[in-house]
């Protein structure tokens, strides 16, 4: 599996709305002829008065041809939901590897976890901090088994999903945090302390994609909720 070594991955992000010139652009940036890894971030249909349909099962197709053509080995898919998950795989000739999508304890995303289990879908989380937005580094419940296991909050984060049974993207801009985050492999949580942290109570995603895909008056989503499929 490509998680297994260092592993090269980029992502068509959600304004390229074909696919082979969108690998062709990361390509070019990465100055490489391959990829392990391939994902459609969050394809989005156009906003309205933009002249193409949004076609996502024309996109899978596009996405299974980089396999065929040798130009990725694994193709993936970030921020469906339940449903769209189902419906890919539904068409899907080739299965997708990797599904990336928010995760941490205070959003854990069970549902959409289960369905990647159940179909043999390895999970990649971003957001494993909190991004910018939430400060998970100062909850209570993580600074308590930050100091009962002696780590930084950072590590005791990313050890989760690593524990939960993902691997996670952290990011920092900062060398010596890039370092930090990454000493997680030699130690564990304790079982009571990763169930406390499985039983955070308040449950919310940080990115809900308001600002990039919700118009309120026109077309397929009108709401958050109508992003996600109403799904929690
Ligand atoms: N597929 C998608 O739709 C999608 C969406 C969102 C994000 N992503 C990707 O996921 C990756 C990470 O997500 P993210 O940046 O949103 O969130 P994140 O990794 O959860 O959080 C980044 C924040 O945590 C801080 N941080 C990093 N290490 C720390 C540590 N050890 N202790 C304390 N603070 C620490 C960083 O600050 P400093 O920089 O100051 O260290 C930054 O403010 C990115 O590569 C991003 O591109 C993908």
């Amino acid at each position: 599996m490509w998680i297994q070594r260092l592993g090269m991955k980029s992502k068509k992000r959600c304004n390229d709305l074909r696919v082979l010139p969108a690998l062709m652009k990361s390509l070019n940036e990465l100055q490489q002829d391959y990829l392990d890894l391939y994902l459609d971030g969050a394809s989005r249909p156009p906003k309205v008065g933009e002249v193409l349909d949004f076609d996502w099962e024309g996109v899978w197709r596009e996405m299974e041809k980089l396999v065929t053509d040798k130009l990725v080995r694994d193709i993936g898919v970030c921020n469906f939901t339940v449903k769209k998950l189902n419906k890919l795989l539904d068409i899907a000739q080739i299965m997708p590897s990797v599904y990336q999508m928010e995760m941490h304890p205070g959003w854990r995303n069970e549902k959409m976890f289960e369905a990647c289990k159940k179909n043999s879908i390895h999970v990649t989380v971003y957001s494993p901090l909190g991004s910018r937005e939430i400060d998970l580094i100062h909850h209570p419940v993580v600074e308590r088994v930050a100091r009962k296991v002696n780590k930084s909050a950072g590590k005791v984060l990313v050890r989760w999903a690593i524990q939960r049974g993902t691997s996670t993207i952290p990011k920092s801009d900062h060398s010596e945090r890039i370092k930090e985050n990454l000493k997680v492999f030699s130690w564990g949580i304790p079982k009571h302390d990763f169930q406390a942290l499985c039983d955070i109570p308040d449950q919310a995603r940080v990115l809900d994609g308001e600002e990039l895909f919700v118009n309120k008056t026109d077309g397929p989503y009108r709401s958050v909720a109508d992003i996600w499929n109403h799904e929690v």
